[in-house]
């Protein structure tokens, strides 16, 4: 039993125990571990240990790996479990880059994504020898959230081939935004917002997850990189509205999740701004920004293509959370609004959120008190079913 109280059994290649020695593999789950077929043959390890498997998770997985997966060899233990899990199946594969660009890689990988396993993109950066690029392992953490997540969903993902199992969002592009922009006074004061990020990952680890290519689009954000997900760090609104316009492109979906302040100051000191000597205060003047989510919304860069907006409300003496939500979307032209009442500022910050859900179409999905992650899972389920 690990130390998250899953049962795990762990089922090395014979090139992995060059890496990790069997002994480790032993102590760490409490287990035997064998590589091959031939290890405790009356229990049948062959076939048993994928049928009675939730996930299997093979991380890192090699070109080798996936070659075989993809033609069905079963030559080893691994390979052979892989052909008998009837479970979600999670590749991360880690190489070279060429590696992982050659048409024979691209070929395996497609062909396990067509069968409904989630192939985690790898991540860019240090590889091992001198060499940099796209091929990285993601972070061991960033595999368990993956993973946690598919077992808490079960229906993501089957090694075996029928249709209806694909994940859903399987073949498409989303785009998500999260964070909070920075307005710059002077080189070291900024004009900022307390949205921390949550919601937006919550959104693009759920999207990967379900089979999607994505891309996230964060703005001043201090959390863990979800796995599989391309990551585009910027500051300001005006450097998340470059972001998300080309990245919208070739998007099929947009979740704008972000907080991109309205105003910038007019006017940015090169230089730190002094205290004034007679004690006066400056006078900031603000511009107002672009608005991204109604830009994106009305030149639909793609046909077709679902876009989200998120509208923290209060309330006022103009109308009701939900009065000035309907007019919002009305506004801004997008397909679904996530509405939240903030009065008391009790979403920013915290693991969970609570959410109505509109859509341009009048549809309303309300969504009780629960985690980022259940949200984010409910705003793919509105999408999926808007996707044509
Ligand atoms: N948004 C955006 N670009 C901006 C401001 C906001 O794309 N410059 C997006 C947010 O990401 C969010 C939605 O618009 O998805 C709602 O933001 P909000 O600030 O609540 O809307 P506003 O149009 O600013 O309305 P209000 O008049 O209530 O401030």
């Amino acid at each position: 039993m690990s130390e998250s109280g899953h049962d795990v059994t762990v089922v090395p290649t014979a090139s992995a125990l060059e890496f990790v020695g069997a002994a480790t593999w032993s102590a760490l789950s409490g287990k035997p571990v064998a590589s091959d077929v031939w290890a405790s043959v009356h229990e049948v390890p062959h076939v048993r240990i994928g049928q009675g498997a939730h996930l299997v998770v093979v991380a890192p997985a090699t070109a080798d790996v996936m070659a075989k997966a993809a033609h069905g060899l079963a030559d080893d233990l691994l390979t052979n479990t892989l052909l008998t899990a009837r479970c979600p199946v999670v590749f991360a594969p880690a190489m070279h880059t060429e590696m992982w660009e050659h048409p024979a890689t691209r070929a395996n990988v497609a062909t396990l994504r067509s069968r409904g396993a989630v192939v985690i993109e790898p991540d860019e950066g240090r590889l091992t020898g001198k060499d940099t690029g796209k091929g990285r392992l993601p972070d061991p953490e960033a595999l368990y959230e993956a993973c946690t997540e598919i077992l808490a969903r079960g229906r993501v993902g089957d090694a075996g081939s029928s249709e209806s199992s694909l994940p859903d969002l399987a073949g498409r592009h989303v785009v998500v935004s999260a964070g909070g922009t920075r307005e710059y006074l002077d080189p070291v004061r900024f004009l900022g917002n307390r949205s921390s990020g949550l919601q937006g990952y919550a959104l693009a680890r759920a999207a990967a997850v379900r089979g999607a290519e994505v891309t996230l689009v964060a703005a001043n954000v201090a959390l863990p990189t979800p796995a599989g997900v391309r990551l585009v760090r910027v500051e300001t609104t005006a450097e998340l509205r470059v972001a998300v316009v080309e990245a919208t492109a070739s998007a099929d979906a947009v979740v704008m999740a972000a907080a991109p302040a309205d105003f910038r100051p007019t006017r940015v000191s090169d230089a730190k701004i002094k205290k004034a000597a007679d004690g006066s205060a400056p006078t900031i003047t603000l511009t107002q920004n672009d608005d991204i989510l109604r830009e994106i919304s009305t030149t639909r860069a793609r046909a077709g293509s679902v876009i989200v907006g998120f509208a923290a409300e209060t309330g006022d003496d103009t109308g009701s959370v939900l009065d000035l939500a309907r007019a919002k979307l009305a506004r801004k032209g997008c397909d679904l609004l996530v509405v939240n009442d903030v009065s008391g500022g009790a979403v920013f910050g915290s693991p969970d959120n609570e959410a109505v859900v509109l859509g341009a179409d009048g549809g309303q999905t309300d969504v009780p008190l629960g985690s980022k992650s259940a949200l984010a899972h409910v705003i793919w389920d509105e999408v999926a079913r808007r996707l044509v």
